[in-house]
C-alpha cells in the first residue's frame, strides 16, 4: 500500500503535501454547513459535508432542526458510513454518551469531560487499545454552557505535516510503538483498564490512512523518555500553542455539530446557565468517515 505517510516515500509525501495545503481549510467560517435535517440529509447537504472532511477531516454542520436525541447522531452517523460505535464504559448502554456536568457523586465526577474544566489538546479515545482504536467522531451540541466552553480544532494531518516539514525524526520518533505509554486505571475493583503503550502516529496497513493518539495532560502519561521523543513532543506542544492558521477556534451552539476523523481538539473551561446546563452528544466510532481517503 503507497502512503504519503511512509517516510522513505518522499516523491508520495510531497504530492500529498501540496495537495493537502492547497485544499485545507483556514476559514473557520467555510467549516461550517448548514443542513436542515441531520436524519436525512439532502444531495448537496451530503456533498458539502464531505468536501469539507476530505478536505481536512472535520465539518461543522450547523442544523435547524429541534430533533436532538441519540437517534439522530446515530441516524447523521450512518449517511457517512459510520456504524461501529465504540462501547465507551461511560457512555449509556447505545453507545452514546451524553457529556454534561455530572451532579452525582460517582465516577464519571472524577472524569474531566463530565466537569466544567478545560480540557487541553487531545485526540478522542489515546488510551483505547489498537483493536478499538477511535477513527472518527461526532459531537452534537444540544444546549451551550452559559459563558465558554468554546474548542480549538488542528487536523492531525496537518500537524503531521508542520512536523514532518519541521524535522522527520520528530514523525520517526512519534511512530515508535513505544512513544507514549498511558498508565493502568484502577478502581475499588482492581484494573480496570490495563495499560496502552503505542505510537502517537500509525498508519493503517489497509487504508494507507494516518491515526493520531495524544494527549498534552502531563498526568497520567509517560512518554518515553529519550531525546528524540522528548524533542518531538516539545515540537508538537509549540504547534498546538501557535496561532497557525489551520487551528479553528469556534463554539457549538444548539443545533450545532463537529463530525470529524478524530482531529485534535481542546476545549475550555465553562460556567453553566443552571436552568439550561451545557449538554452534548458524543458518537465515537471505529471506522473514518466513508469517503475521505488520504490521497
Ligand atoms: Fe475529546
Amino acid at each position: 500500500m503507497q502512503t504519503p505517510f511512509d517516510l522513505d516515500n518522499t516523491a508520495a509525501y510531497l504530492r500529498w503535501r501540496d495537495h493537502k495545503l492547497n485544499n485545507a481549510i483556514t476559514d473557520t467560517n467555510e467549516l461550517i454547513v448548514e443542513i436542515k435535517d441531520p436524519r436525512a440529509l439532502t444531495q448537496a447537504e451530503h456533498a458539502a459535508l464531505l468536501d469539507r472532511c476530505r478536505r481536512s477531516n472535520m465539518v461543522i454542520y450547523a442544523a435547524h432542526t429541534d430533533v436532538d436525541d441519540e437517534d439522530m447522531v446515530r441516524q447523521f452517523g450512518a449517511q457517512f458510513g459510520l456504524n461501529s460505535l465504540d462501547a465507551n464504559w461511560l457512555a449509556d448502554e447505545d453507545g452514546i454518551s451524553r457529556v454534561t456536568v455530572s451532579a452525582e457523586d460517582g465516577q464519571r465526577q472524577a472524569y474531566i469531560p463530565y466537569t466544567d474544566r478545560a480540557i487541553k489538546w487531545h485526540t478522542d479515545g489515546y488510551y483505547n487499545p489498537p483493536d478499538r482504536q477511535i477513527c472518527s467522531m461526532i459531537l452534537h451540541c444540544v444546549q451551550s454552557a452559559g459563558q465558554g466552553g468554546e474548542n480549538r480544532l488542528l487536523d492531525h494531518e496537518i500537524a503531521y505535516l508542520m512536523l514532518r516539514d519541521n524535522n522527520a525524526d520528530f514523525i520517526r520518533a512519534l511512530s515508535e510503538p513505544d512513544a507514549m505509554t498511558i498508565p493502568e486505571r484502577t478502581d475499588e475493583n482492581g484494573v480496570a483498564r490495563a495499560a496502552q503503550t503505542g505510537p502517537v502516529f500509525s498508519v493503517d496497513p489497509i487504508s494507507g490512512a494516518l491515526h493520531m493518539r495524544y494527549t498534552a495532560r502531563t498526568r497520567s502519561i509517560v512518554w518515553k523518555q529519550d531525546a528524540s521523543t522528548l524533542a518531538a513532543v516539545a515540537a508538537l506542544e509549540k504547534l498546538l500553542a501557535s496561532d497557525l492558521s489551520h487551528i479553528h477556534r469556534t463554539r457549538l451552539e444548539p443545533g450545532m455539530g463537529l463530525l470529524c476523523n478524530n482531529v485534535l481538539h481542546d476545549r475550555s473551561a465553562f460556567s453553566d446557565d443552571p436552568d439550561h446546563p451545557r449538554l452534548l452528544y458524543r458518537a465515537r466510532y471505529h471506522e473514518r468517515i466513508a469517503g475521505t481517503h488520504c490521497s
